[in-house]
């Protein structure tokens, strides 16, 4: 699966993005070691504090399948009606895929067509590792 094929399958996911609030869609595609993309996207509430991001929706539906294993995740991001920017894990969803992945793990988004890429470690170093 290439970086391409990820983000094109995120940019779907962000189309069920439900924001009425922030009018901010989010798509995220996780790759598994295994080969199969977990997609997810925003969802936000009257509630503010209970909105769930694109990450962490993909994330949660991977680990409800039975998969703990990731590779990388790409991520889309567009205010409605604009084009995507660049979009990149909040420090929330940051720190649940630190549960899973490693620090190679590979974050990709993508602006006027170009894809950028970081990393986990890049994104959270210094994490918190244990008890
Ligand atoms: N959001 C995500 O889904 N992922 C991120 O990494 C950053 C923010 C969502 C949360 C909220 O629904 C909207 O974008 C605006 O913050």
């Amino acid at each position: 699966m290439t970086d391409k094929e990820l983000i094109e399958l995120a940019k779907k996911a962000g189309n069920n993005s439900y924001s009425p609030y922030s009018h901010f869609k989010v798509g995220a595609a996780l790759l598994a070691k295994d080969g199969r993309v977990f997609c997810g996207c925003n969802v936000e509430n009257v509630s503010f504090g209970a909105a769930n991001c694109a990450e962490r929706t993909a994330v949660f539906t991977a680990i409800a399948q039975g998969c703990r294993e990731f590779e990388k995740i790409a991520v889309s991001g567009m205010r409605e009606g604009e084009e995507y920017q660049k979009t990149m894990p909040c420090g929330i969803c940051r720190q649940v895929l630190s549960e899973f992945c490693t620090p190679s793990f590979e974050v990709i988004t993508e602006k006027d067509n170009e894809l950028s890429k970081t990393t986990l470690a890049e994104l959270l170093p210094f994490s918190f590792k244990s008890f």
